[in-house]
């Protein structure tokens, strides 16, 4: 298989870098600049390499350098920002600190001929975002672009197929940095486009086929993306072999667990237990009204059920993980396990006696596990669902949770995301959801008063969930729906539109 290997320097942009090389059907790995040497690097068969950006300047001691060697083993190399400024210094160039004119934002570009700008205009608009520059190009290289304030916004050694661009062509905003870095990846590395998510579905089914044969796989079933693609793709490779468990908690959305026992026991076949233990969940939450109480709550009394279920099961050898790609890169290791706890109901693992644990996706980006989804035939709904917390509905239940509450808000989460999707954005508004503020306010009904609770809807747009903006839902679809809450779910009074950004609020209300 065809692969670039995207060398981290800390910078802000290296999964997109990784995602865009991908988009190309070529497999891109990302590998901090301190975990890989130059031998490793030749003798992993790397088509070619992506320096990425980073915050530092390279002449602090205390910044991230690289063997030199890297540019002599015939390795095409794409330096990208700070990377294109450590070419230069590897090269003997001279780094300059811009100052006050240091670029950001966008930047008119000059380019000249060059194998990296073929298809590109001479004057086209491009991405920059630094304070050092590249002031003299190295021995050996040309300058292939400028901008007004950078003398080097691109360089080359076209002889040793070596390039660095001071702007990131990574980013939308670069009009042609598609275009680049396809003549990088393809015309320079000479990739043809080999990873396809068919081909990831076959070569993992016939690696977990012979890696699992006759073994005994456990998978935690939550319903989500994740969890349920590794558990479909693992299914085609062992089939019952593969036992999954999934804990209806009754913190799910209308229809949830019955529409993700119907998709997996009936349509994709799994092996599956569904566990109903809505009332023990709910008993475990009478009187809290504390959100991180609740949080603990549902963690342990979810391992509590997973090890009533285990017993029955008796021993696994293997345990099934939905650890993505970013998860593993986010971990620094890029080797471990990782389990992030925001985002795992529970500590699994402690309570189970396996011999080792699988991670079928832990290569995939999340659009790419929902390509692998809709190749396994997983229905749209599932694979494109937007995150679900862990908690479920229980955090969107301000103060304590009963059954009456989790009626009128799963109701009124329906009708938000029906009208949601009616309106043709549920692609754009990346979660969006309905809480049962606890607050009453009173009202009319025909000539009667009345006392009912008021619903907040959230929808927000956000690349990462790190930071996100509120969704600007059009007035007439947050009219619908509140029309539609207000008359078809009894016991709502008021509908409110929470128009916050995260930071300071976050996305959950709870
Ligand atoms: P916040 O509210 O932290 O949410 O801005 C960011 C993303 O994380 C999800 N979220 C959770 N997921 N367990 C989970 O599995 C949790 O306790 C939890 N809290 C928030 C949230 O839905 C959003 O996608």
């Amino acid at each position: 298989m065809e692969k670039i290997l995207v060398l981290d320097f800390g910078g802000q942009y290296n999964q997109l870098i990784a995602r865009r090389v991908r988009e190309m059907c070529v497999y891109a790995e990302i590998i901090p600049f301190n975990k890989i040497t130059v031998a490793e690097i030749i003798s992993m068969g790397y088509k070619g390499i992506i320096f990425t950006g980073g915050p530092n300047s390279v002449y602090d001691e205390a910044s991230p350098h690289f063997d030199k060697g890297i540019l002599n083993v015939g390795i095409p190399v794409l330096g990208i920002c700070y990377g294109c400024q450590l070419i230069a210094y590897m090269g003997g160039g001279e780094i300059c600190s811009a100052g006050s004119i240091s670029e950001y934002g966008k930047t008119q570009l000059t380019a000249k001929e060059s194998r990296l700008f073929k298809g590109v205009p001479v004057n086209s608009v491009c991405w920059m975002s630094h304070t050092d520059y590249v002031k003299s190009a190295p021995a050996g290289f040309k300058i292939t672009a400028i901008t007004p304030n950078c003398p080097c916004a691109s360089i080359a050694d076209e002889k040793r197929n070596i390039y660095g661009v001071q702007f990131h062509p990574e980013v939308t905003h670069t009009e042609y940095g598609g275009i680049i870095l396809s003549n990088f990846v393809r015309d320079i590395c000479g990739c043809s486009g080999d990873w396809t998510m068919a081909d990831f579905v076959n070569t993992s089914v016939e690696k977990f086929k012979k890696e699992l044969e006759s073994k005994k796989v456990l998978c935690a079933l939550s319903g989500g993306v994740d969890s349920s693609v590794a558990a479909v793709l693992l299914h085609k490779a062992i089939g019952s072999n593969l036992i999954c468990v999934f804990v209806d908690h009754g913190l799910l959305r209308k229809d949830e667990g019955d529409s993700v026992e119907r998709v997996m026991k009936n349509e994709m076949g799994l092996n599956l237990i569904r566990v109903n233990a809505q009332d023990r969940f709910l008993r475990k939450l009478t009187g809290i009204t504390e959100p991180e109480k609740k949080r603990k709550i549902i963690g342990t009394e979810f391992i509590r059920v997973f090890e009533d279920v285990a017993k029955e099961i008796g021993k696994v050898d293997v345990l099934v993980q939905g650890t993505i790609y970013p998860d593993v890169i986010e971990s620094g290791k890029g080797d471990a396990a990782v389990i992030k706890s925001h985002h795992n109901v529970g500590g699994l693992p402690d309570v189970i006696e396996f011999e080792s644990i699988v991670e079928p996706l832990r290569s995939l980006f999340k659009d790419e596990v929902r390509a692998v989804g809709r190749q396994l035939g997983i229905p749209e709904f599932l694979v494109n669902r937007q995150p679900f917390p862990g908690p479920g509905l229980a955090i969107r239940i301000i103060g304590e949770v009963t059954k009456e509450k989790l009626e009128i808000l799963r109701e009124s989460d329906a009708i938000f995301r029906e009208e949601i999707s009616a309106a043709g954005l549920d692609k754009e508004t990346n979660q969006y959801f309905t809480v049962l503020t606890n607050c009453r306010t009173v009202g009319v009904m025909g000539d009667a008063g009345t006392y009912g609770y008021t619903v907040a809807l959230r929808a927000v747009t956000t690349d990462d969930f790190m930071t996100a903006d509120w969704s600007r839902i059009p007035f007439e679809v947050l009219g619908k729906a509140s029309n539609r809450i207000t008359n078809e779910v009894r016991s709502i009074g008021r509908v409110v539109y929470d128009i916050t950004a995260k930071p300071p609020a976050t996305v959950e209300w709870e």
